[in-house]
């Protein structure tokens, strides 16, 4: 049973973009980005993985480039991020620009508390992958984004990009009725929650290119594998603002020092610029100053690249 304290938020935030919420959530808006928008953000999306590439003295056409990156990219995690480094931070600091632009354009400031720093970008695997699809966190398995530590006032943002939507596409799912009271904690693995895979019910979602999914962090989802291609989706996360759900139960991990002010986020790739600790050239060695699949280190500097 989705908790109707979460809904008001998701209904006026849709309300605002003009398009509905999804009914069977009430907790999951799907609204349509303009075609110059979503080529902005596919062109630059394609430029940082082409410039990821080129780490390697390779490059790939258009019908190889994700099974390419996905097989070759040292700076790809398990889950299919791409983490950001040294040698392709230009790239990236443009495409969060571009999704920036994106964001700010939409008119939702007022709704929107703090805004998760870096952004993602994941590359899937279309087949499966024993060693990556049996992770405590894997995104293949039935999860809500709180299980993974994120504060329950976190809202997720999917934008598809590129690849197999069809066969490795995002399911979302309505939770069965004890959910919102047991359920909204972090777990140790995905795994705690596989008795709720026979009690949920799955929602008529299907992502589309050209369209961005707003997902309550309690919302029920895993990515499907179905003898499909790669596929590559653009991800991010705020913090909502005003209508906190049941803000006494807001539960704050350390996930929650990803969260920056959404006006410094907005400056990110124009007045301001964020430069990365790690190097490619390491990942390549798997070489990492940090657990590499936790936090990314970096830092902002002000207009500049260093
Ligand atoms: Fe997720």
């Amino acid at each position: 049973m989705i908790d109707q304290a979460r809904t008001p938020w998701f209904t006026e935030f849709a309300e605002r973009l003009g398009t509905s919420i999804d009914l069977a959530s009430s907790v999951i808006a799907e609204v349509k980005l303009d075609d110059a928008q979503f080529k902005r953000l596919r062109a630059s999306c394609l430029r940082y993985i082409h410039k990821c590439l080129d780490q390697h003295g390779t490059s790939a056409d258009q019908s190889t480039l994700l099974k390419m990156a996905a097989a070759k990219l040292a700076n790809r995690t398990p889950n299919g991020i791409l983490l950001p480094k040294q040698e392709v931070e230009a790239e990236f600091n443009n495409l969060h620009r571009d999704v920036a632009e994106w964001l700010s354009s939409l008119g939702v400031d007022d709704l929107v508390d703090q805004a998760f720093c870096p952004i993602t970008l994941r590359l899937v695997k279309g087949l499966p992958d024993p060693a990556e699809d049996s992770r405590p966190y894997a995104s293949v398995k039935l999860h809500a984004d709180v299980w993974a530590g994120e504060p329950t006032d976190s809202v997720n943002i999917h934008i598809p990009i590129l690849g197999d939507l069809e066969r490795t596409g995002v399911h979302f799912f309505v939770p069965p009725d004890n959910f919102e009271k047991d359920w909204l904690r972090p777990l140790k693995s995905y795994n705690e929650g596989i008795e709720l895979e026979a009690l949920v019910q799955k929602i008529p979602i299907q992502l589309r290119f050209g369209y961005a999914y707003f997902a309550d962090a309690t919302a029920l989802h895993k990515t499907i594998k179905s003898k499909g291609g790669e596929r590559l989706i653009l991800e991010f996360r705020f913090r909502r603002k005003g209508d906190k759900p049941n803000p006494e139960a807001v539960i704050d991990t350390d996930r929650g020092s990803n969260y920056i002010n959404l006006y410094e986020w907005y400056q990110l790739g124009t007045t301001k610029y964020m430069h990365f600790e790690d190097t490619y050239a390491d990942a390549k060695r798997q070489v990492f100053r940090n657990n590499p699949y936790s936090k990314t280190l970096y830092s902002i500097v002000n207009n500049l690249r260093p």
